[in-house]
């Protein structure tokens, strides 16, 4: 996917919105590969045709102009040390979240965003061995402590998602199978822990399957996060 600004989309409400409905925060997770885009696009559409309600869509890194400039020194310039890389992630999420995230859901929009502080904990604490303590503490810390309401987490074989990408691989990429089998790992153990640590559900899909199967899983989990179903 190319590196340009453009990555946050808009759907505005339908006549019939829901103009008291409070924001709803969700995002997905994944390896690399797995699909997270195409399913928050089906879901994005589905919100706004079925519900009348603003869908925002966004990602990290780069979801911002500034972010898209973070994104490029992180994936595709020189190589970094972990601390370093971490903090570049956790600098793109702290203005994405003040100047993207938090207006929206002030809005009462349905933000749904393409990674967010459970891939820094993958990556660059179960991928390049920081604590996951630390590495959460600075995302709480960058966002004024907003965790999402919901995540998705797509799971997959890296090596099934490595063969679905195109294009040249970018830094995180190459980083290597034990790596990816890592990052994978970290976030099923984080959907595994969430509730008994407290933080949001986790809803977990097999991203091996049809794209539309996936899809009508997702849907009917977040219908019941969002009260829309009992
Ligand atoms: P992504 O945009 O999902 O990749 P692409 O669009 O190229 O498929 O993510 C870019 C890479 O950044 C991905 O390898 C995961 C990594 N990443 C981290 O290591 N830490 C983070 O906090 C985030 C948000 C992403």
């Amino acid at each position: 996917m190319p590196d340009t600004l453009g990555a946050v989309t808009i759907h505005a409400p339908a006549a019939a919105s829901v103009p008291d409905a409070p924001g709803f925060f969700l995002s997905f997770e994944g390896g690399d590969g797995v699909g997270k885009s195409t399913q928050l696009h089906l879901l994005a559409q589905w919100l706004h045709d079925a519900l009348g309600r603003e869908v925002v869509t966004t990602r990290e890194p780069g979801g911002t102009a500034l972010g898209v400039e973070l994104r490029n020194a992180v994936l595709h310039g020189e190589d970094v040390d972990p601390r370093t890389e971490a903090l570049l992630y956790a600098t793109d999420r702290a203005h994405h979240v003040h100047t993207v995230v938090r207006p929206a859901l002030e809005r009462g929009a349905v933000v749904l965003t393409d990674r967010y502080l459970d891939s820094s904990v993958a990556y660059q604490s179960g991928g390049r061995e920081l604590s996951a303590e630390e590495v959460e503490n600075l995302s709480l810390w960058a966002t004024g402590g907003l965790r999402p309401q919901l995540t998705v987490l797509l799971d997959l074989d890296p090596d099934v998602g490595r063969g679905r990408l195109t294009g040249a691989p970018d830094r995180l990429e190459r980083a290597g199978d034990d790596f990816h089998t890592r990052t994978r790992l970290a976030f099923l153990d984080r959907a595994r822990t969430a509730e008994a640590d407290g933080r949001q559900p986790w809803f977990v899909v097999d991203a091996s399957g049809p794209v539309d199967e996936i899809q009508t899983a997702i849907r009917a989990r977040v219908a019941a996060a969002l009260g829309l179903v009992t």
